[in-house]
Formats: C-alpha cells, sequence, structure tokens
C-alpha cells in the first residue's frame, strides 16, 4: 500500500520504517530540518537498537522517502498516518494538540475522499472527533477518520512494531477498519491479536495503558517506602506477589521511579482531561502516582544526606543519565532528576553515560560529564546507580571502581546492582526498598 506517515519523532520514524520493512510504500513527512536530512541519510536521529540498519534496509529497496512537505504524490496514498508529538502544555497537566491540527490542515488539500487518517499519537479521549471537524472544513468533505494507538517502547520499538502485543483501531467506518486491517496485515497473519474498536476507546487504551503501568510501578515504590521502615525487602515482595498470574512480576521493579516522554506526561495528561470532562475523581489517585513517583528521586539525596552529612563540597559521581538503558533519552530522566537534586544540594555532581552524554553536556552544563568510567568515579565520596546499563552491572565493575574511590558507598538506585559482588570488593551498598547491609 502507498501510505503516508506525517511527524517522525520517535513513534514516526520507527512507524515509517517498520511499515517499509513489511514491504508498504512510504513517504515520510517531517518540518525538522536536521531530522529530516539525518533521515534522508539513512542515519535515525536517536538511539534506537537495529533501526539504522533497518532505515538503510528500505531506502536500498527504495520504498521509503522524506520530505518536508506534502506534493502531489500525497494524494496517491491511500492511508496517512499522523505521528506528531503531543507534549505537555506550559503551566498545565493538559497535552498539546495544536501539532495534530496543523499536521491535518497540510493534508487536507492533498487528500482523497475515500483516502483513511489513522492517528497514533497519544491524545486527550475525544480528540479525534475536534480533529475531524478540522479536517472537514479544511478539506471540503467529510473525512475517513480513525484512531490506532502505538504501545512500541524506546529500546524495543523495531521489534514492538514488527511483533506488537496487539493491534488496536477505533473506527467509525467500514473503509477506515478496511484499509488499517490491509495495513498491518503482514503482521496479523501471524496471529497478532487485533482489536476494533470505536473511536474513544481506541483514544482511551492508550493512556489507560500507560496510566497502569506507571501506577504499577508507584505501587511497588510505595511498598518500598513500606519495607525501608519495617526492614522488609521489597524486591523479594515483588517476586513473591508477581508469581500471581493475575498480578504478574512485570514493571514491578521498585527504584528511583518512571520518567521518559511517556509515562509522566500521559498520566497527567489523563488527569487534566478528567477533570474537563467533570470526572476527575476517577482519576484522582493517578496523583499520589505521580507523587510517590517524585518522592523516590528525594529519596536517594536523603539517603545521601544520611549517610555523608552535609553534601557541599562532596563528589557524587551519578551511573547513568538516560530515563532508561538502551535510550539516549534524557526527557524526564528520573536519573537527571536525581542528579539534578544532588547538585541543588551542594555536591559537585559527576555523570556518565554509554551514549547520552552529548546531550547531558548541551543541556546540563551544571553536571561534570565524563565518558570515562574509572575517570568518572576517581575520587568520588559516593555513587549512586541511576540508570542501569548493562555496562555498570557488569561483575568486575566493583573491584575496578574499588580501586579509585576511597569512601566505598554505592546506592543502588534500580536494584540492578549484584550485591555480593559489590560488598565483596568493600563497598557498603544501600538499595532503594531492602536492607541488604551485610
Ligand atoms: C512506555 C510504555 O511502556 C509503552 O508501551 C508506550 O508505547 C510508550 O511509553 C509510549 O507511550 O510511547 P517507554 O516510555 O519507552 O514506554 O518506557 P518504559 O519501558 O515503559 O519505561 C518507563 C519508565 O519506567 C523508565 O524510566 C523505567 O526505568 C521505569 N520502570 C519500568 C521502573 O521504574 N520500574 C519498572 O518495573 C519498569
Amino acid at each position: 500500500m502507498k501510505i503516508t506517515v506525517i511527524g517522525l519523532g520517535y513513534l514516526g520514524a520507527t512507524h515509517a520504517i517498520a511499515m517499509a520493512e513489511l514491504g508498504h510504500e512510504v513517504i515520510g513527512i517531517e518540518a525538522n530540518p536536521k531530522r529530516l536530512t539525518d533521515l534522508q541519510n539513512g542515519v535515525v536521529p536517536f538511539y534506537e537498537p537495529g533501526l539504522d540498519e533497518a532505515l538503510q534496509n528500505v531506502l536500498a529497496k527504495g520504498n521509503i522517502k522524506f520530505q518536508e512537505n506534502h506534493t502531489e504524490e500525497s494524494r496517491e496514498a491511500d492511508l496517512h498516518f499522523l505521528c506528531v508529538g503531543t507534549p505537555q502544555l506550559p503551566g498545565s497537566y493538559a497535552a498539546n494538540t495544536e501539532y495534530l491540527h496543523s499536521a491535518v490542515k497540510a493534508l487536507a488539500p492533498f487528500l482523497r475522499p475515500d483516502a483513511v487518517v489513522a492517528g497514533k499519537s497519544t491524545v486527550p479521549v475525544g480528540t479525534s472527533a475536534v480533529l475531524t471537524k478540522v479536517l472537514a472544513e479544511a478539506a471540503g468533505f467529510e473525512p475517513h477518520l480513525a484512531w490506532n494507538p502505538e504501545f512500541l517502547r524506546e529500546g524495543t520499538a523495531l521489534e514492538d512494531s514488527l511483533r506488537p502485543d496487539r493491534i488496536v483501531i477505533g473506527v467509525n467506518d467500514e473503509r477506515s477498519a478496511e484499509l488499517l486491517r490491509k495495513v498491518y496485515e503482514p503482521i496479523t497473519v501471524h496471529g497478532t491479536p487485533f482489536l476494533t474498536t470505536d473511536i474513544p476507546t481506541a483514544e482511551l487504551v492508550k493512556v489507560a495503558a500507560n496510566s497502569f503501568l506507571a501506577t504499577k510501578i508507584s505501587f511497588i515504590n510505595a511498598m518500598a517506602e513500606i519495607a525501608e521502615v519495617s526492614g522488609a525487602d521489597a524486591v523479594a515482595l515483588a517476586e513473591a506477589i508477581g508469581y500471581d498470574e493475575r498480578i504478574g512480576n512485570k514493571f514491578l521493579r521498585n527504584g528511583i521511579g518512571f520518567g521518559g516522554g511517556c509515562l509522566p506526561k500521559d498520566i497527567r495528561a489523563f488527569m487534566a482531561r478528567a477533570e474537563e470532562l467533570g470526572v476527575g475523581q476517577a482519576v484522582d489517585f493517578l496523583a499520589d502516582v505521580d507523587q510517590v513517583n517524585l518522592r523516590r528521586r528525594k529519596r536517594v539525596v536523603d539517603i545521601l544526606e544520611h549517610e555523608l552529612g552535609t553534601l557541599t563540597g562532596k563528589r557524587v559521581l551519578v551511573l547513568g543519565a538516560a530515563f532508561k538503558p538502551d535510550s539516549d533519552d534524557l526527557r524526564d530522566s528520573p536519573s537527571i532528576a536525581v542528579a539534578g537534586l544532588i547538585n541543588a544540594a551542594g555536591a559537585t555532581t559527576v555523570v556518565t553515560d554509554p551514549i547520552s552524554l552529548e546531550h547531558v553536556r548541551a543541556q546540563h552544563p551544571e553536571f561534570i560529564a565524563e565518558d570515562d568510567l574509572i575517570k568518572a568515579a576517581t575520587g568520588a565520596d559516593a555513587i549512586v546507580l541511576a540508570t542501569e546499563w548493562a555496562q555498570y552491572r557488569d561483575s568486575h565493575v566493583p573491584a575496578q571502581l574499588a580501586g579509585v574511590v576511597a569512601n566505598k558507598l554505592v546506592i543502588d538506585g534500580r536494584n540492578a546492582l549484584k550485591v555480593e559482588k559489590w560488598q565483596a570488593a568493600g563497598w557498603r551498598l544501600i538499595a532503594l526498598g531492602r536492607n541488604v547491609e551485610a
């Protein structure tokens, strides 16, 4: 099928490449000149394992191209995917849907009446109804507009796109259902569940899923708070409750909490939208989910102050800057937030990360960004594991770093370090939600 993908950020670029991999003919539309040139040159403008190779592969095959604006060729497309961002509005919890409005207005002159527009961006429920009106006015006919939420995770984005857990489409008409069924057929032939719903449900599925995931993480982090004052172990607790299939063991890792471009913004936008709809109380609990999450970042500084006295004049190394491993994304990163709190408390804050230090240097001149792990650790009064990269979990690290650190104190903010290895190398290890002192 011939399709366009509008907006080539994380979601759009991955979706465009995945669609081309499946054999569709893809036109990607991107307004940001740097991102556009990168993609045209076969370079993915963010770190995502496997995506560069996939991009070069589809470029070589000739079934993808990238351009700044629609051209007459967009009229030949049967399906247009909207993948532009919906960031948090400044000074508010609500999502900014203005890029979606601009995207449909720019598409309107090139839209065939029988073509289908499918939104993939994460949106407040009700957005599609508003967009339909905007598009109808701009195009001069009643458009086929559908919603098709995306559930990909950074770090496994391509795999999640090509082999998703499920595909959900929200449709109002048979034409939309038919084209979306067709475009995903190369995936669904392998048995992927394909759910067809009304549009509000499809819009809600995404925020409901992300809210549930955020709630799960904050639940175990709340248990970690209880564990810390009662001598219990939140990691063992998670394992024990996780064997119950109704609960499940995923997304129960306690630590400095969730971040990134999605979970924090999505729960806030959901609260704002529910309030607008007059049912704010229904998701009041998400405010607690947010609060628990933010408290866990602060907990690291409390531990450091308890252990080191004042942080003024001290040197603290933060291992990892990205919001999770296998990503270079610093958006709302708990690691950066923790580093910021440590810095604000007066410590010289050194940050290291295998791939995102360039962004750290550009955005956070207040930290010392150091690529070399040994140099980064030299002279540190304490080390905090903030992003659980495999490099830092390696069992040789405790002995390596022991040689350059006099005060051997490590805080495991992700419960990812091998406690015995660190202890055997002479470290005092404090893990969030656990009592692991030898
Ligand atoms: C999340 C969802 O998992 C995807 O399904 C969704 O498509 C995506 O948002 C989106 O809305 O686009 P992502 O932001 O890539 O994906 O990251 P996650 O893997 O969900 O991790 C989010 C945060 O939670 C990370 O900071 C991670 O360190 C933290 N986390 C995760 C925990 O603290 N504990 C856990 O047990 C799991």
